[in-house]
């Protein structure tokens, strides 16, 4: 099997995503670039190839369990196994979300994508991340997934507008992360949550202060932690982000 580092980044095509696979190919690590869109993905492999990245396509829906497991196949055939999986992909399901008239399939849109295709994804990845001699999984989460800071009587909007399906996604991919980490504290797996910072990207309609590359930075950290690095813990660049 190849020395080379080996990672999967899910939603890699455009904006966090693609910064993400970017600053890891940077690092000389061989990186498949998730995406759903053929059109897309190519775009961002021969982009990211032009930068001198090892990068290389992988078709992947994460709603969706066929198009995970064929994922899976592919990192298998071309690598053996996967040392860093970054479950970037997440919608915001659409707007309004206010919780008093979001519609229902708002919410589970969001639930599918942002909490179960991380599971799902992560799930079909574990048994070529238990090959790794140093696996880690990061998965991109958001400050808005803070109850803390939701619950701030002093600044009820420091965590973004009112939301009733995006946000408690975050909350909820939050939750499972922490269980993920509990599961898999006897082995060598890191798994940790990230905090990108309000960016500017399709997410958001490009209202975000910091730049996609920026908001990359605190996963690129996360997919290269020491071995006695943490776990189960939620981070953004300024430190540890309260639950
Ligand atoms: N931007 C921010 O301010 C911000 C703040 C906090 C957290 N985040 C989180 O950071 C991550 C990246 O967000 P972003 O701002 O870069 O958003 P973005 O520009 O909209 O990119 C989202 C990516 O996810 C992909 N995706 C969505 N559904 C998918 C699916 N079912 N299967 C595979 N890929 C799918 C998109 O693919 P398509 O192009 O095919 O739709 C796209 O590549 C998300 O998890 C988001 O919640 C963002």
């Amino acid at each position: 099997m190849s020395e080379q580092t080996i990672a999967l980044v899910t939603g890699a095509n455009k904006g966090i995503g693609y910064e993400i696979a970017a600053g890891l190919g940077a690092l000389g690590w061989s990186v498949g670039v998730g995406a759903r869109s053929e059109e897309q993905r190519e775009a961002a492999v021969v982009r990211l190839r032009a930068a001198g990245a090892d990068a290389f396509g992988v078709p992947l829906d994460v709603t969706d369990d066929a198009s995970v497991a064929a994922a899976a196949r592919l990192v298998e055939e071309r690598a053996g196994r996967l040392d860093v999986l970054v479950n970037n992909a997440g919608i915001t399901g659409g707007m309004p979300q206010e919780p008093t008239r979001v519609d229902p399939a708002t919410a589970r849109a969001a639930v599918e994508t942002n909490v179960i295709g991380v599971i799902r994804v992560t799930n079909a990845m574990l048994p070529l991340l238990r090959r790794s001699a140093s696996p880690r999984i990061v998965n991109m989460s958001s400050s808005v997934g803070s109850l803390t800071r939701q619950s701030d009587k002093d600044d009820p909007l420091k965590a973004g507008p009112i939301s009733g399906a995006y946000a408690p996604s975050k909350t909820f991919l939050n939750a499972v992360t922490v269980q993920y980490a509990k599961e898999l504290r006897d082995t060598n797996i890191l798994i940790n949550l990230g905090c990108p910072g309000y960016c500017a990207t399709d997410l958001n309609g490009h209202r975000g202060v910091r730049t996609p590359e920026q908001g990359a930075a605190i996963a690129i950290r996360l997919a290269t932690l020491p071995d006695d690095g943490p776990t189960g813990g939620f981070f953004e660049d300024d430190g540890v982000v309260p639950w």
